[in-house]
């Protein structure tokens, strides 16, 4: 199968909008939370989506898609499975990063910090939140771990939905739960024309943020 398209002839100039250091709050957590409040009105695909990366102990970085559950005064919460890929690289190497990317708005946010499990009762609150089907399936899927078929699971699934049948809340497993990404670095980047775009570096030090502007 050979490409269909020039790709190396895509291309799209950013125009929508400009970031200035007028415009962009002193608190970098309020001007997330207002790039995510026009990304939501703004009815983008998977506004919460973002892309979380991690690096093993022996140093090897690797990505996925999580979606955000909460902006706490901590930092930025997701949750998933605790014995995940994800999560044998947070236990070894407390460290992380994630990617919002908003095109329809021509923006993307990255944050960096330390990742660490929130409180027992912050995932039991959000595991409860959910619907049941979804918390059979913390139970059925050893996420990430390789599995011999799709009927593995579904018959997990099956003994699972079994054993909790007469129970109205389904325990939260403890391989299961949320994790806070604390922000040392955020960096809100707006696209521009000709490539000119802007990016505005919020870093902490001392409980202090500073900021700068870096060229694109
Ligand atoms: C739109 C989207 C949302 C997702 N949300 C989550 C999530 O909130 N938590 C999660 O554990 N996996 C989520 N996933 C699946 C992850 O991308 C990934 O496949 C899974 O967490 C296993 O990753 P790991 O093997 O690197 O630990 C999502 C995937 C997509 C595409």
């Amino acid at each position: 199968m050979s490409l269909q398209h020039d790709i190396a002839s895509i291309r799209k100039n950013y125009s929508r909008q400009a970031l200035t250091e007028e415009s962009v709050s002193n608190n970098p957590l309020d001007q997330f939370k207002g790039w995510l409040n026009e990304a939501i009105l703004s009815e983008v695909l998977e506004p919460t989506a973002l892309v979380l990366s991690t690096v093993s102990a022996d140093c090897r970085p690797s990505a996925r898609v999580v979606l955000l559950k909460e902006v706490s005064s901590d930092g930025f919460v997701f949750f998933t499975n605790y014995d995940s890929r994800k999560g044998q690289d947070l236990a070894e190497r407390p460290l992380g990063s994630i990617t919002f990317f908003w095109a329809e708005l021509e923006r993307q946010v990255r944050i960096e910090g330390t990742i660490e499990k929130v409180a027992a009762d912050v995932s039991d609150t959000y595991f409860h939140s959910r619907p049941r089907g979804s918390q059979i399936g913390a139970w059925a899927s050893p996420q990430s771990r390789e599995i011999n078929s799709r009927e593995e699971l579904e018959r997990a699934e099956a003994k699972y939905e079994k054993d909790f049948a007469s129970l109205d809340m389904v325990p939260r497993p403890q391989h299961w739960g949320g994790y806070v990404l604390k922000p040392e670095y955020i960096e809100f980047w707006q696209g521009r024309p000709n490539r000119l775009h802007d990016r505005i570096v919020f870093e902490r030090a001392d409980d202090q943020w500073s900021r700068k502007r870096l060229a694109p």
